[in-house]
């Protein structure tokens, strides 16, 4: 049988201990090839001279990645009012996500992650989820912009992970989307 490594992503940090890199990380959804072994990891990986460009956009990712970290909090509050336990556990994993995200923004930032504000999202989960496929749609957009404005390879990097980990969320409301559609038109 294969023996267990340390791993870490590259995106958010996080160590991983199993027999090979996971397809997505655990933490922040990262895809596989962004995981190197624990004795292969750069100290300085987070640790990058930032432009003046990639500071502010690192500073409004991370007012996006706070947002919805508590938007999909409230929605995974709603969801288990209601007794929807698929929707509890896809929102709390998003919330967990979004979360490391503004955690993995802070370290480049070198400041410790700000509290989370307050905000209101709907009692019924499939207004949620097609609020969250905008919300993920609008992230895309902006990481799309911040990955091509950037000039360290880093920061490219970084903002282009995000968009691939975004886009499996938004392709997730997409398919929630369609299956409570056809429940209701059938
Ligand atoms: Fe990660
Ligand atoms: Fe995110």
């Amino acid at each position: 049988m294969a023996k267990v490594k340390v791993f870490r992503c590259r995106i958010c940090g996080d160590p991983y201990i199993g027999t090979e890199a996971p397809k997505r990380c655990p933490f922040c959804g990262a895809q596989q090839r962004y995981f190197v072994e624990a004795n292969d990891w750069n100290p300085d990986e987070f640790n990058v001279t930032l432009s003046e460009v990639s500071r502010k956009n690192l500073e409004a990712a991370l007012q996006l990645e706070l947002d919805n970290t508590a938007f999909y909090n409230c929605a995974k509050n709603a969801a288990e009012k209601a007794s929807d336990n698929y929707s509890i556990a896809k929102f709390k994993a998003l919330m967990k996500v979004e979360r490391e995200h503004a955690s993995a923004i802070s370290k480049f930032l070198k400041i410790s992650p700000p509290e989370l504000e307050k905000v209101a999202c709907s009692a019924n989960s499939q207004a949620n989820t097609k609020e969250g496929w905008e919300r993920e749609n609008r992230a895309i957009k902006s990481y799309v912009k911040f990955s091509e404005e950037a000039t360290e390879s880093r920061m490219k990097e970084f903002f282009s992970a995000l968009v691939e980990i975004e886009t499996d969320h938004l392709d997730l409301h997409a398919e929630n989307l369609q299956q409570l559609q056809s429940k209701t038109t059938h």
